[in-house]
């Protein structure tokens, strides 16, 4: 099953949106299957964005994920990164239709409140680098429920 990682930044922790952006994915149907809050240095901010290193906005999306603790996610189903995505909006929040989180919550691009990646590919690159001891194993007794 297809799985996506998924952070709430800074920005969404200190402004108590953490239970409503999990309750948004649980609803939906998809499985939660890691999670931590945690603060990261500096190294391993830049890492994570390191395919953006030569935007002009690089040092102050790194300044802004270290700024305070963040909350990382791994959620689990069927095409869980497109449609995370579509849960969360927009890149820039005043583009983000209102139902999306960021369009609910967000007003700046370098405020905007979570980040989930934006393939497969990545995914499986991010879950890596955030969950190096793994993720965990088990199975929702709910799917039957919602998979036909
Ligand atoms: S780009 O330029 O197309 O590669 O960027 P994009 O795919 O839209 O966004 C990639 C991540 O960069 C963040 N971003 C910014 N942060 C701060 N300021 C500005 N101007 C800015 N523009 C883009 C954007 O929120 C994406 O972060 P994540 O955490 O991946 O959502």
């Amino acid at each position: 099953m297809e799985q996506t990682f998924i952070m709430i930044k800074p920005d969404g922790v200190q402004r108590g949106l953490i239970g409503e952006i999990i309750c948004r994915f649980e609803k939906k149907g998809f499985t939660l299957k890691g999670l931590k809050l945690m603060s990261v240095e500096r190294a391993f901010a830049e890492k994570h964005y390191e395919d953006l290193s030569a935007k002009p906005f690089f040092g102050g999306l790194v300044e802004y994920i270290i700024s305070g603790p963040v909350v990382a996610m791994v959620w689990e189903g069927k095409g869980v990164v497109a449609t995370g995505r579509k849960l969360i909006g927009a890149t820039n929040p005043l583009a983000s239709e209102p139902g999306t989180i960021r369009g609910d919550f967000a007003i700046d691009i370098g405020r905007n409140v979570i980040h989930g990646s934006d393939s497969v590919a990545s995914a499986s690159k991010e879950i890596a680098l955030w969950f190096p001891d793994g993720t965990v194993n088990w199975q929702s007794t709910v799917h039957p429920w919602i998979y036909e």
